[in-house]
């Protein structure tokens, strides 16, 4: 199947066999199998994580690691960077052109370090900015009190509504008027439903504030043609490239021309020293892979499955934030089942479904434990299943919730689970 082709493309022994590495280390060696077996037999439902395909992982094991390379393309502080202006310059053109962007700094070693370089590109500390706040679906960097964008920033919230989970232009336009913000931050981590950019567009020009999107979730569906893109609408977007994206570990930042020149000096030397060459590379590579038809195919795929797996918890009486999904990820109230999220968690874990424990606005818990649980299509979908499989996984969530404490359920959905591993195997064995 085309999805899982270009995720295997270019598989050879090497990726698995590393002689180097378990004649140097065979304690580290060992320890990368248990964690690809573990990858193999599990269900991966965490909407964040995803399957990077052989070629990014060839790119970023490799000796662009060696070099040093301060500044940008073209202007650099150290000797030796010809290659590796190609390298980036490469990276660049194809996100600016995968995205439509006026400009793309490829740099951030994470999605937290794109939004902090893009935040310092034009606030200073103590400017007010609104952004969705962590318990809403936001995230950590959307002005969390534990996080810089809290400490450094004013960071004041929008919510959404308590009736319907769902974000309301109206109080989201309120809410800006009451407070100026200088910026205003769009984007979630376990928002369900599609964001209006024009909306929110037209709501900073009102207010005179900047607009940054943060499409770290789903930016591989907007690479794929199967979201919106804000890229239009926002002075800046930033991005994951190891969620929806299917890249390696890292962030970057786009952003329109007139603010280029503060992107890249707020990237280096504002928050970050050398950029990791080999990251950028594999970049390249991942943003080729996003130009391709298999990818288009993979990201409505992505959006279909998590359809699928909505539909088929939602038949089963579980009830979803806001009712479903219209992207990759869902959160399922647990509050029905009396069960609070670590504990589904850790259960989850023991019979190969692997979720993560997730907020959902005002209904209580702690950030630790709290009475959600947030699922997503993402990985799944890049080992190649489609809508029967999620059917498949939404009878086995159901199962799991409804017979919590009872043994022979958990046997039985192992069993269910590791059949449907073994079924659509992952690409990296040799
Ligand atoms: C919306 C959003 N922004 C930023 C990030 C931060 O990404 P990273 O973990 O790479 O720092 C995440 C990660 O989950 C996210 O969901």
């Amino acid at each position: 199947m085309a999805v899982q082709q270009q995720v295997t493309a270019g598989v050879h022994n090497g990726l698995t066999a590393k002689p180097a590495l378990r004649a140097a280390d065979p304690e580290l060696a060992a320890l990368m199998d248990d964690e690809l077996t573990r990858q193999e037999e599990t269900l991966e439902l965490i909407p964040s994580e995803n399957l990077a395909s052989v070629a990014v992982l060839e790119a970023l094991g490799s000796w662009l690691n060696n070099k040093y390379a301060e500044g940008v393309p073209g202007k650099r502080y150290y000797g030796g960077c010809q290659v590796v202006d190609e390298v980036e310059n490469l990276a660049r053109d194809r996100c600016r052109e995968l995205f439509g962007a006026d400009h793309a700094n490829v740099q951030p070693h994470s999605g937290s370090q794109a939004n902090m370089a893009a935040y310092a590109s034009v606030l200073s500390p103590g400017d007010t900015v609104l952004g969705m706040a962590l318990d809403q679906g936001g995230h950590l960097t959307h002005g969390s009190a534990v996080s810089f964008s809290g400490r450094l920033y004013n960071f004041q919230a929008y919510t959404v509504s308590d009736t319907t989970g769902r974000l309301d232009y109206d109080e989201v336009r309120a809410r800006a008027r009451q407070v100026s913000p200088k910026m205003i931050v769009a984007g979630y981590s376990s928002y369900p439903r599609l964001l209006d950019f024009a909306a929110f567009e037209d709501i900073a020009r009102e207010v005179g504030a900047l607009l940054l999107v943060d499409m770290a979730h789903f930016a591989g569906l907007v690479a794929g043609g199967a979201h919106p893109s804000p890229v239009p609408h926002a002075d800046f977007v930033t991005f994951t490239t190891h969620k929806t994206m299917r890249g390696p570990w890292g962030g970057v930042i786009m952003c329109r021309a007139a603010h280029a020149d503060a992107v890249d000096k707020s990237v280096c030397p504002g928050t970050q020293g050398g950029p990791q060459m080999h990251a950028i590379a594999a970049k390249a590579v991942m943003f080729k892979q996003c130009q391709g038809p298999e990818f288009r195919t993979y990201a409505h795929q992505v959006v279909s499955n998590a359809a699928a797996l909505a539909w088929g918890l939602a038949s089963r009486g579980i009830e979803l934030t806001t009712g479903g999904t219209d992207n990759h990820l869902m959160v399922i109230d647990l509050r029905p089942f009396n069960l609070r999220g670590r504990a589904v968690q850790t259960a989850f874990d023991e019979v190969g479904i692997t979720v993560n424990a997730n907020a959902f606005p005002g209904h209580g818990g702690t950030p630790y434990n709290p009475n959600g649980i947030r699922l997503g299509s993402p990985s799944v979908t890049s080992r190649g299943m489609g809508e029967a499989e999620m059917d498949e996984i939404a009878d086995l969530v159901s199962r799991m919730l409804r017979d919590f404490d009872d043994q022979t359920t958990r046997a039985l959905v192992r069993q269910r689970s590791l059949a449907l591993c073994r079924r659509f195997p992952l690409p990296y064995r040799s």
